[in-house]
């Protein structure tokens, strides 16, 4: 087996862009056709140009268990209707695979679930670690004015599985009312649940 050398990397530049990165993923609003709840909203944004939501930058590990992979996910503030910007989210493809996050500017919420419809939201602010248990699918919503910007770690051979997600979205919401965020039901997903109950 290769072994390989620690290395060390910084986040001190402006907005915690990692001083040496491997994969810079950005998502814009074509990529997520489907998850915002207000479809008119979602069209008439979309229509007026594909703009940037959330970007990360990635540290390439083998995806192996024993590895790390790790980065720093930067979520943009706004809102498509009354839903802030947020990551696709998922579960882990080997689902027993944890996850921390660690907060490190911004304010928001991680919005999580579990297959048997558990459910929690947590606030990320400055200087939180917040740990994903195994099992628990994860999303970023970004409800602040500036950059939602956190580091990760999980383990190499994790996987995603976005697919579930796509399909019914999460269980939970993060909506703004009178400009506060606000944890409402998803109507979709209970649709789909009794669909798939049929
Ligand atoms: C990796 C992980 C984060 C997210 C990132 C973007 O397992 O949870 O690195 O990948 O915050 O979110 P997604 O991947 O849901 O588009
Ligand atoms: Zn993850």
């Amino acid at each position: 087996m290769m072994t390989d050398r620690p290395f060390t990397f910084e986040l001190n530049a402006p907005g915690f862009v990692p001083s040496r990165y491997d994969n810079h993923i950005r998502r814009t609003i074509s990529s997520m056709r489907g998850q915002y709840h207000d479809t008119a909203a979602y069209e008439a944004m979309a229509a007026e140009g594909d703009a940037l939501l959330y970007e990360v930058y990635e540290l390439a590990r083998p995806h192996e268990a024993g590895e790390l992979l790790h980065g720093i996910s930067i979520v943009h503030p706004g809102r498509v209707g009354d839903e802030y910007y947020m990551t696709k989210g998922h579960f882990h493809t080997v689902l027993e695979t944890a996850e921390i996050y660690v907060c490190l500017s911004g304010q928001g919420m991680m919005v999580m679930e579990t297959p048997e419809g558990d459910w929690a939201v947590e606030a990320l602010v400055a200087g939180r670690v917040l740990y994903v248990p195994p099992c628990w699918a994860h999303r970023s919503v970004n409800t602040g004015d500036d950059d939602l910007i956190t580091f990760f770690a999980y383990p190499g051979h994790a996987g995603h599985d976005y697919g579930t997600i796509e399909q019914q979205g999460f269980r939970k919401l993060i909506v703004a009312r009178d400009g506060r965020p606000e944890i409402v039901d998803n109507p979709r997903w209970g649709e789909k649940i009794m669909r798939n109950d049929e």
